[in-house]
């Protein structure tokens, strides 16, 4: 199996290289508006973002940085294929403007954003990422009323390009794509509680310091959830390049759009020894589900034909893994192309 991954050093507004319903997920995480990391990006591609933040009007300010994404989001609407999915990672923002403290629901508007565009939301995630510092409290310290709650969650927001994706009966791709019964317990839970991940840049960009970037096991196990081999997965914010790590990890094509290249040059470095890691990844992958299935009270009842385990249902009989044992590059000006070979796992 290959798969193909295109990263273009653009503006995700006007992906035109991307023909309209050729997706069949979308796995994002933007600049979250009105958090301060995206203030000069946010201003720098319209000045009233900059004036309204300077004259205290934060709804201004909030609303015209949501305008941008918008531009974003008719993109991803246009682009993904009926039946496909979109999985937003986003964090609310608390901030005082001019004299006022206010949280800005960033999430709340990213779900208008979607419904007005046709799409529906489904069921979303909370990713709860707990933080230790002391400063963390906010407010009139231990007097009341005026203290505030620290958020220690993001969301990941879900919806849907119409009715579900149909599939043959038995189709191979989809089967082969099967998860285990006992991830599905832990993956459709709406709750998560992932680690975030290191968001130091080798080498900083002119932009920020940081590189924003989520834990690879987020987009990985969206991809899972929500697709197929073979299909599309589209990043309009690409940054680092994680989700294509996931894409490839996970043999899916995928495409990405970064505005950032200082950003999107880490990449490079994350392909090294994937091969190995994909490898690892498997085995462990493989070593919970043995666990699991010698604690398990639950009757695994099913031989998995690929496989010398058995499995809880009839649905993961024929479950398939790949690893990646090699990527080849090819650059041309803005655009890089990745092409990953993938061979069947075999115990
Ligand atoms: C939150 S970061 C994404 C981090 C990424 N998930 C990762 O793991 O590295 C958002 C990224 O979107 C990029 N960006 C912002 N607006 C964009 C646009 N209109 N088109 C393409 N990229 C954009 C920023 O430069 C930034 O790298």
């Amino acid at each position: 199996m290959q798969t193909e991954h295109v990263h273009r050093l653009a503006d995700a507004a006007a992906m035109d290289d991307v023909e309209s319903e050729s997706v069949e997920l979308v796995v994002t995480s933007p600049p979250y508006p009105m958090i301060s990391l995206w203030d000069d990006l946010f201003s720098s591609r319209d000045p009233k973002v900059a004036d309204a933040l300077d004259t205290g009007d934060g709804d201004t300010a909030f609303e015209r940085m949501h305008a941008q994404l918008d531009a974003v989001w008719d993109e991803v609407a246009r682009v993904l294929a009926p039946g496909g999915v979109v999985c937003i990672n986003v964090g609310d923002a608390t901030r005082s403007v001019g004299d006022e403290f206010q949280q800005f629901p960033n999430h709340a508007r990213i779900v208008s954003a979607f419904r007005e565009r046709g799409l529906r939301p489904l069921p979303d995630v909370l990713w709860r990422k707990p933080t230790n510092r002391l400063t963390k409290f906010m407010g009139s310290g231990t007097l009341p009323p005026n203290a505030y709650v620290t958020l220690e969650h993001e969301y990941i927001l879900v919806f849907r390009k119409g009715g579900p994706r149909q599939f043959e009966a038995g189709d191979d791709r989809r089967y082969e794509s099967a998860f285990f019964w006992e991830e599905r317990n832990e993956w459709f839970s709406d709750l998560w509680t992932l680690t975030g991940t290191d968001q130091t840049l080798a080498a900083p960009s002119d932009r920020r310091e940081r590189s924003a970037a989520f834990p690879l096991e987020l987009p990985l196990r969206l991809i899972r959830m929500y697709s197929v081999y073979g299909d599309t997965v589209l990043d309009p914010f690409l940054g680092t390049g994680t989700t294509t790590v996931a894409a490839m990890l996970a043999g899916r094509d995928s495409v990405g759009y970064e505005l950032d290249e200082t950003v999107l040059d880490a990449f490079d470095a994350r392909v090294d020894g994937i091969d190995e890691q994909s490898g690892r990844r498997v085995r462990a992958r493989i070593g919970r589900h043995e666990t699991f299935v010698a604690e398990t009270d639950a009757e695994v009842a099913h031989q998995a034909t690929n496989y010398e385990f058995s499995v809880v249902t009839k649905q993961e009989r024929r479950i398939q893994f790949y690893t990646v044992c090699s990527v080849e590059q090819a650059d041309a000006d803005d655009v890089r192309r990745y092409r990953a070979s993938h061979v069947p796992y075999e115990n």
